[in-house]
């Protein structure tokens, strides 16, 4: 992606992301949502990752309300540190990428969890999720997996 069409796909999910934070306990909101159409979609991938089960996101258990809260201020982190230069976000999620090939994370995981947040965001944001946002997250979401997995292999 050149700067010029990455600036207009960073514009579009960081908008996009801050009518999300406009949802009473976003935090909350996103992360019952996302885990659950995560699990949803593909019951036997997380055991490595996670611990929870979807009686958890359906019951809103609270140590897992505690644990959603921080896995998506972890997202709302990412979406900030995207910027008009592409080599120092770049730079950044190689960093990340180590750091979670130590926490177990596979390049499984984070496809599948490309998706499960893209379909989540659909749902929360309704008719404003255009083809043109949805697209922007998937290249958005696309370039933290190749950069994060890119990093996780030099390192
Ligand atoms: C299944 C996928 C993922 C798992 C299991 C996971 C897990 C974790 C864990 C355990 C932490 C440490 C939290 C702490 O103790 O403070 C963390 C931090 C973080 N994660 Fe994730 N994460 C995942 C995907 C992602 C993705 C896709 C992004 C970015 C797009 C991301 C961005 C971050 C950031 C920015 C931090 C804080 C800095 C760091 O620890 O490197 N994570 N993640």
């Amino acid at each position: 992606m050149d700067s010029c069409a990455f600036f207009g796909t960073v514009s579009e999910v960081y908008d996009s992301w801050e009518r999300v934070k406009r949802i009473p306990d976003y935090e909350e909101t996103v992360g019952i949502a996302l885990f659950d159409r995560m699990f949803e979609v593909a019951p036997d991938q997380w055991g490595n990752v996670f611990n929870w089960t979807r009686d958890d996101f359906q019951n809103k258990d609270e140590k897992f309300l505690g644990f959603a809260n921080k896995f998506v201020r972890m997202l709302d982190l990412a979406v900030h540190m995207l910027g008009p230069d592409l080599e120092i976000v770049e730079e950044q999620m190689h960093d990340i990428g180590v750091s979670h090939r130590n926490y177990g994370v596979l390049p499984i995981h984070l496809q599948l969890m490309g998706e499960s947040l893209a379909h989540t965001l659909q749902g929360l944001l309704g008719s404003s999720f255009t083809p043109a946002t949805k697209q922007a997250w998937k290249d958005i979401f696309g370039f933290w997996s190749t950069s994060m997995i890119q990093g996780a292999i030099e390192a």
